[in-house]
Parts: C-alpha cells; structure tokens; sequence
C-alpha cells in the first residue's frame, strides 16, 4: 500500500526479532516483545518496530493512524503446510471413522486421497477456485497471512495444472501470500496400478519440466508410505524436482519409521512434514542436515490417533520446528492456525511462546520467505495481527474461541 501507516498504542507487540536465520533450543523462547510499542509502515514494508516512546516523533506528517487500544500485536500466521485447492468434502468417512475405520483402511479401501482425487478431477477450474477462495478466507480471518498450498488431487496433468493455476489466480487476487507446490507424488493414481513406474517417470521426465517452465510451482513434494511412495520413488521424484529449481518438502514418516525422514537428510530437503512416527537417531540426522520438522497436530487430533511427533526432543536436538494446519479434506480439516497452536501446547507440550515462533518466523524460513515475512522487523512486509487483547498467550490458551484479529497484510487491512 502506497503511503505511511503508524499503528499505535500497542500494550504488547511481539516482534521476534533476532538473528535472520530459523529459531532452533532456548531461542524459540525468545519474542522480542515490546511493550507500550508503535510499529511504523511506509509503502507496506516496516520502517520501525518498537517502544513508542522513542517512534513517535518519526511518525509522517499524514500517516494514517490505527490505534490498537493496548492490544496486542504479533505477525500474520505463515501456515507451510496445506492442501487448500480441492472439491467436495469426506464427511462420510469423517462417519466412517467415528464408527472405528482407520485412515489407512478407508484408502486401502479405495477411499481417502483417491476419492477427493474424483471429485477434484471432476470439479472445473472456477468451482476449486471458488473452495480454494472459502478455504483461504477462513484462513485469513484466524490470522493466516502467508499459505503454502499443494497440488496432488489431479495425479492427471490437467487437474495437476488446474489446482496449480488456481492458487496462482489467489495469490494474484491477494491478499493472502500463496507459495505454490507440485505434489504429484501424493499417491499413484488408479490407471497406473500395476505400472507404477510409469507414472514416477512421467513425473520426471514431464511434469515436473513443465512445471518448472512455466512457474507454476516454487516447491515439489512427495507423500512417502505404505499406501502412497516408496522411499526410492520418492528419491526419484524429488531428485528430478531439485534438477528442475523446485525446492524440496516430504511428507515423512506420519505411521511407520523408515517412510522418508532419511531421505529428507539425504536430499536436504527444506522440510520433513508429519514425522510422527520418527526415531531419534534419525532426528539427529534431520538435524544435521538443516532439514525443518513440519508438525501437523491437527491431522493426529482429527485421525482420533494418540501418537504426536516428538516437538520436545526435536527441540532439544537444536531442529528448527514449523507448526502448521495440514489443511486437507481428510486427515485434517482444520483451518485454524490458532487451533493448532493450542494443540501445540497442550498435546506436544510446546511452550506459547515455541509455538508462536514455530508458526510464524521458523514457518517463514521453510518457505524461503524469512528475509520477508514472519517477524517484524525494519525492512520486512508488514504483515501483523491486532488482537483483541493484551497477552499473545490467549491466542493458544482460549481453544477454538472464535478470534477475530485485524489482519494486515502488506500494511493494508483485510477484510476476508
Ligand atoms: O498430509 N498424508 C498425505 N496427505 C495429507 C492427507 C490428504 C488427504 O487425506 O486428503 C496429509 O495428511
Ligand atoms: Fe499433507
């Protein structure tokens, strides 16, 4: 937004700055709070984050004014893990598994990914625009600011391109941030089965080039396990992606160890998502490979499973933890940034304070948007929430309580 903006009296304004770079132990602690704070914004870029006292007389001849009223003020949510563009719903098996099915008995059975991969196959261009638009307006009223969005319910090149071209037409219409990703490699499609080796090679050798070409995808990424890729498959297709510019997410390990977290510190891949079923040793080798756990408690919670990844022994190993929604019609139709954070808290025992930065500045560096968005800090975006109070831990504290941040995105505000 052209022009200045100064918002003031802010009772608590949780900055986070700090060294740019993921937050990794005692760091993910560290919020950089200021109280009785200003933030000034010039163009929809921070100019100065801090104590009022010493902002104001930088304030602009002319600069809008917003008064936060003592609240408190953190940045937008940065959610880097979602699978935001399908069509129709699984609340059938939402039944179904209420009545004791499990996920991967319901997608042996032919259902799970594959029935939203019909419906998605069906649904014309403008019909997943208009879900993916719902699903990002909820997104963006929790506070959302910055989504990564997956591809992964054509599994065909025409809806695999579809799904891509929406979230380009989003991120175009704003105001949310959408960073596109291919995942094709969600699972193998039903005209492939006995061939599976086709369809590996044609992503390589077609889909991920064309992709690539035109843009339509900053990230490639693959669901290693039992009912979707082998870990050599995955290789494969992510290998082909990095040849390509695409940088690397995996869906790792979420039931059984051995399904992709060594391959994420093979490749060095920017994100190893899910890992609840990962042992340590591999998490050492997580670690020294920089590859960033993205933990998806909303998936475990709606699966009705008990096993969440270990957050405390990542952050003990020095991993640089991401928290997101893992938005998608099945294993976790969740949309709400702040309801993850509270299972965050209460179900992987992170501190409000781990799971904001984890949400936020860490969620941001996996996305390669660090220098950008997820802190607030001169030079950076202005993205930034105003709460309806003055204490950041009742976003996580107050569970699914209908919030209603003001959300600011590139210093202009949102109406979703
Ligand atoms: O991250 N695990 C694979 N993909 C999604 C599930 C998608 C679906 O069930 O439709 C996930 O949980
Ligand atoms: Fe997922």
């Amino acid at each position: 937004m052209a022009g200045s903006l100064a918002v003031v009296n802010i009772g608590q304004l949780v900055t986070l700055a700090g060294p740019a770079r993921p937050r990794v132990g005692a760091e993910l602690r560290e919020l950089g709070l200021v109280e009785n704070a200003a933030l000034l914004v010039e163009d929809g870029r921070i100019t100065s984050a801090g104590p009022y006292s010493q902002l104001r007389s930088h304030i602009p001849a002319g600069a809008t004014i917003v008064d936060a009223q003592g609240c408190c003020v953190t940045p937008g949510f940065v959610d880097a893990h979602t699978h935001l563009v399908f069509a129709g719903n699984r609340a059938a098996e939402f039944e179904q598994r209420i009545a004791g099915a499990t996920y991967q008995e319901i997608a042996a059975a032919g259902g799970g990914i594959l029935s939203t991969v019909a419906l998605t196959r069906a649904a014309t261009e403008d019909e997943l625009l208009a879900a993916a638009r719902r699903h990002r307006d909820w997104m963006l009223r929790s506070g959302t600011t910055t989504i990564e969005a997956k591809s992964g319910y054509g599994l065909e090149r025409e809806t695999e391109l579809g799904m891509l071209r929406v979230m380009a037409r989003l991120n175009a219409e704003g105001p949310a941030r959408i960073v596109s990703t291919l995942l094709a490699a969600h699972m193998i499609p039903p005209e492939f089965d006995g061939h599976r080796e086709e369809y590996i090679r044609w992503i390589e050798e077609e889909l991920i080039p064309e992709v690539s070409a035109a843009k339509l995808a900053a990230c490639c990424d693959a669901f290693c396990d039992d009912h979707a890729l082998t870990v050599n498959e995955a290789r494969r297709v992510l290998t082909a992606a990095r040849r390509h510019g695409l940088r690397l997410r995996i869906h790792a390990e979420q039931f059984r160890p051995g399904t992709g977290a060594a391959l994420a510190a093979e490749l060095g891949t920017a994100t190893a998502d899910h890992l609840e079923a990962v042992t340590c040793e591999t998490l050492a080798l997580l670690r020294d490979a920089a590859v960033q756990p993205v933990l998806l408690p909303g998936s475990v919670f709606a699966l009705r499973r008990e096993q969440y990844p270990p957050a405390r022994k990542m952050i003990e190993l020095g991993l640089a933890i991401v928290l997101a929604t893992d938005f998608n019609p099945g294993s976790s139709p969740v949309a709400s940034m702040p309801f993850i954070l509270s299972l965050a808290c209460l179900q992987m025992r992170l501190t409000p304070a781990e799971a904001l930065v984890a949400a936020t500045l860490n969620a941001a560096w996996s996305l390669a948007l660090g220098d950008r968005v997820g802190s607030l800090e001169a030079g950076k975006d202005a993205d930034f929430l105003i709460h309806e109070f003055n204490d950041y831990r009742e976003i996580m504290y107050f569970i699914a309580a209908p919030l209603r941040p003001r959300v600011f995105v590139a210093g202009k505000e949102v109406t979703a």
